[in-house]
């Protein structure tokens, strides 16, 4: 059985393996998928495994698998990249590969339970983010989870014969402390 390494309401997080080159490899070379990821160019079986390889061990880089726990399947990844010491701060990354569960609010329990490992388990002080304004679902699903808008870089990458401004936003440590007490305290009050 895999090993858990966070458990939400509908999906189990755990650590990426080897095991998983393949079905990165479709995802990350589907256009619909990459299309928001900024990567134009073919992602190939080995390159994939020589990825995988270089994160083990790998203190500043998390990535997690996203496990459908009704469907026993992975269905995408969600990643805090650069994590920095110093600083106490990292990028946040997410994909759901497996396109049909899309709009199902995974996205919005995947980057809520990275939030939680970040800042309850690591204890970062400051996750963040880019993500293009050709992208309002992903977009929506950081303002649901608490990410602010920080600025955007207009014309900031070419994809797919256009321009697109890029959008960055963030969540700090005490900003997520003060929704999850506000969250807490609304449940208490519907009981
Ligand atoms: C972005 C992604 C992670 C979102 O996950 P998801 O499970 O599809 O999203 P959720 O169902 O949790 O939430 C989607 C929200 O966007 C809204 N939405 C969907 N399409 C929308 C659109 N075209 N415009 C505005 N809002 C939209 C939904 O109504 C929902 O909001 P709500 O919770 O207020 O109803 C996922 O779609 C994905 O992996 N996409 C491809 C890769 C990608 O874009 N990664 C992010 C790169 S920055």
């Amino acid at each position: 059985m895999d090993p858990i390494y966070h458990r939400g309401q509908r999906l189990d997080l755990r650590p990426i393996s080897m095991a998983d080159a393949e079905i990165f490899v479709r995802w990350f070379n589907d256009p619909d998928v990459s299309q928001y990821l900024g990567r134009d160019v073919p992602l190939t079986l080995e390159e994939e495994k020589k990825w995988i390889e270089g994160r083990v061990g790998d203190a500043a880089n998390q990535i997690l698998v996203m496990v459908h726990r009704a469907e026993r399947r992975p269905i995408g990844t969600v990643g805090l990249h650069g994590m920095s010491g110093q600083n106490r701060k990292a990028v946040f990354g997410i994909q759901i590969g497996e396109k049909e569960f899309w709009n199902q609010g995974l996205g919005r329990e995947a980057t809520e339970l990275t939030l939680e490992i970040a800042f309850d388990r690591l204890n970062l002080n400051r996750v963040e983010l880019e993500v293009y304004e050709t992208n309002p679902r992903a977009i929506r699903v950081y303002e649901r989870a608490g990410f602010r808008a920080e600025g955007v870089a207009r014309q900031g990458r070419w994809i797919r014969g256009r321009y697109v401004d890029v959008r960055r936003m963030a969540i700090l440590a005490e900003e997520w402390r003060v929704r999850k007490s506000l969250t807490a305290a609304s449940e208490v009050c519907q009981t």
